[in-house]
């Protein structure tokens, strides 16, 4: 995700304070590494350190530069691990140009070819360097400093918000595509951040950039244009928000911004990886024919991540590639066979779960090929394992894992498909219309925050005894998670079920207190509703979580949370979206620690 910003003062000595204050308020959106560059009179001085701001800070507390003017950077790492060399501000060969960015440049890697061979040399593996090297290509056949920023992005693909200063003026350029940037006015003093909270300390008067805006910034003076260079009026607005409760985004719980962070984090997982006109994947490491040596994956996790696992080896047994989802905990006792064709995927938000680094050492020892599904750059396991994909979800600070989840299915089915088609040589038949149906997600899943009546639902259950989810085939995982999330926050009794098992034992606890949840996708909904009917037979209320289109489910429903008509192996992750809603209102009428349920911690470090 990352976090900028910027501050545009006089020549006092102001900057450094203020930027790191901002980058505190933004260390929520990454934590991987820290840095500033300070204009002082002459070219931007920087200071950058991989890990948390607090070792940055202890840089500055030796040699604290004076200035007024400048850039800074919290990364949550994409592309190169969390070191020195990827930390930002990034300059060109001369270091008189210095650049912040939050997104993904896309092309960079032409880009970066294209300038090396001008013999341009590049310090880090960031997507970032190749900006202020397009800079100094245009400053150095002559252009000023606005025009060869403005030059540069037109030649960016992706997503990104940056910011620039050069050593020729006391001026910060920026501009937006994608990713967010907001602009603080505080009288004559300017701020430009990735979000409010960074600059809240200072001033509440606000402008909100639209995309596309390029903002040139001076003390006492700023201006806004379009690319093109089109002035445009943007209106000052004042926020009222607490800055105690600003990093949470005016949100009252972590886990709802977090939520409500899954159309953003989906399209940050989707960027530049699938095209569903032509039906093609584009996974930056592992390009077709990466995985023609496997003959079987075996996923290994725990938690949420063993449930997207759960997923992830449907998406490939679908494929005609056998595969198996292990509790990382169980890995050593079930002991499957393993061998140099066999592929073991651990996915793992944290990267840390001592349990899934466990699995992944064994599998490692017996001759396996690893990979790691994780959020984490410079993870563990993304360190240990041969490979790594990035699920690009942005960090995650609320201890139920939300955003990550979609995300982390989104990447299990791009990889599913990778995989498929390597190991059988062919498409899926339904390939495109289910690379449609994920590229659909982030609008989707936005629908859903729109109109979702989960709270009304949490409410009318709230005396329940206890809570039973269930569903078929891809959704079976979906019940299981959404009684994980439901049982972890509300601390209320919850259980998952295989929709065709309620009937071989669970049944049996099935009463007028208990409500069923009953996740439908469009595929196999019959048999579901049987399963639905049994539980109705005994009294209990029953929410079906399906789409308008599935008008039989409706008429036995008690309640609905409807979800966006899909592709159904893709109606999963809009299904679990309502059923996370579902749970998070639940605990919050409980008045539960949602951010910090009891007995629970983010990452598990031991086993
Ligand atoms: C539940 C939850 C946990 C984690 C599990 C694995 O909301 O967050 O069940 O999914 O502890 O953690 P990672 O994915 O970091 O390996």
């Amino acid at each position: 995700m990352c976090g900028i910003i910027a501050r545009i003062g006089g020549d006092d000595d102001g900057a450094v304070d203020e930027l790191l204050t901002g980058l505190e308020n933004l260390e929520y959106r990454g934590y991987d590494s820290a840095g500033l560059a300070i204009k002082n009179g002459g070219g931007p001085e920087v200071f950058k350190r991989e890990g948390k701001i607090s070792r940055l800070k202890d840089v500055l507390a030796d040699e604290t530069p004076d200035g007024g003017l400048g850039i800074g950077h919290t990364r949550w790492s994409t592309h190169g691990p969390p070191t020195d060399a990827n930390a930002h501000p990034h300059t060109d060969c001369t270091g008189d140009v210095a650049v912040v960015h939050n997104g993904i440049v896309e092309n960079y890697d032409e880009l970066k070819a294209e300038l090396r061979a001008d013999g341009h040399e590049f310090e880090s593996d960031t997507d970032t360097e190749v900006i202020p090297h397009l800079v100094e290509e245009e400053l150095a056949e002559g252009a000023d400093p606005e025009t060869a920023f403005r030059r540069t992005i037109e030649r960016l693909s992706g997503s990104y918000a940056v910011a620039m200063i050069t050593d020729r003026e006391h001026v910060v350029y920026a501009t937006r595509r994608g990713s967010p940037l907001v602009l603080g006015v505080d009288g004559g003093d300017y701020f430009l951040a990735s979000d409010v909270p960074a600059f809240l300390d200072f001033t509440d008067d606000v402008v909100y950039l639209d995309d596309g805006d390029v903002v040139v910034v001076e003390p006492d003076d700023y201006r806004i244009t379009t690319p093109d260079g089109e002035a445009v009026d943007r209106t000052v607005r004042t926020v009222e928000w607490d800055p105690e409760d600003a990093g949470k985004g005016g949100y009252d719980h972590y886990m709802l911004k977090e939520i409500h962070e899954q159309p953003a984090a989906l399209r940050q997982t989707l960027r530049g990886r699938a095209d569903p006109a032509t039906g093609d994947i584009r996974l930056e490491d592992f390009p077709a024919g990466s995985f023609a040596d496997v003959d079987r994956v075996q996923f290994v996790a725990c938690g949420t991540s063993y449930h997207a696992g759960l997923v992830g080896a449907q998406f490939l047994s679908d494929g005609g590639v056998p595969a198996r989802t292990f509790l990382a905990s169980e890995y050593a006792t079930a002991q499957p066979p393993v061998d140099e064709r066999t592929l073991v995927v651990g996915v793992t938000q944290s990267g840390e779960t001592a349990d899934t680094l466990s699995a992944l050492r064994r599998a490692n020892a017996s001759g396996a090929a690893t990979l790691a599904v994780t959020n984490v750059v410079g993870s563990t396991a993304a360190r240990e394992c041969d490979d790594a994909l990035f699920i690009r979800a942005g960090p995650e600070i609320g201890v139920a894992a939300t955003k990550t989840f979609s995300s982390q299915v989104v990447s299990l089915a791009l990889l599913g498909e990778r995989v498929a088609r390597d190991v059988t040589g062919g498409r899926s038949e339904d390939a495109r219309e289910r690379l449609e149906a994920l590229s659909e997600l982030p609008g989707h899943v936005q629908q859903i925050l729109d109109y979702t009546s989960a709270r009304r639902v949490a409410e009318k259950y709230r005396d329940a005894e206890a809570y039973f989810f269930i569903g078929r085939g891809a959704v079976r995982p979906v019940a299981l998670e959404g009684a994980l999330k439901f049982k972890e926050i509300s601390y209320e009794h919850a259980e998952g079920f295989a929709a065709g098992e309620l009937k071989h034992g669970p049944l049996a606890l099935v009463t007028p207190e208990t409500p069923v949840f009953a996740v439908f996708t469009g595929r196999n909904d019959e048999k579901t509703l049987g399963n639905v009917k049994e539980a109705q037979a005994r009294g209990a209320p029953v929410v079906a979580v399906a789409s308008r289109e599935q008008e039989a489910v409706a008429q036995y429903a008690d309640e609905v949370l409807t979800i966006p008509d899909t592709h159904p192996d893709v109606a999963g992750v809009l299904a679990n979206v309502q059923l996370q809603l579902l749970s998070y209102h639940a605990a919050d009428l409980l008045d539960r620690a949602i951010d910090k349920p009891r007995n629970l911690a983010k990452s598990v470090t031991v086993e």
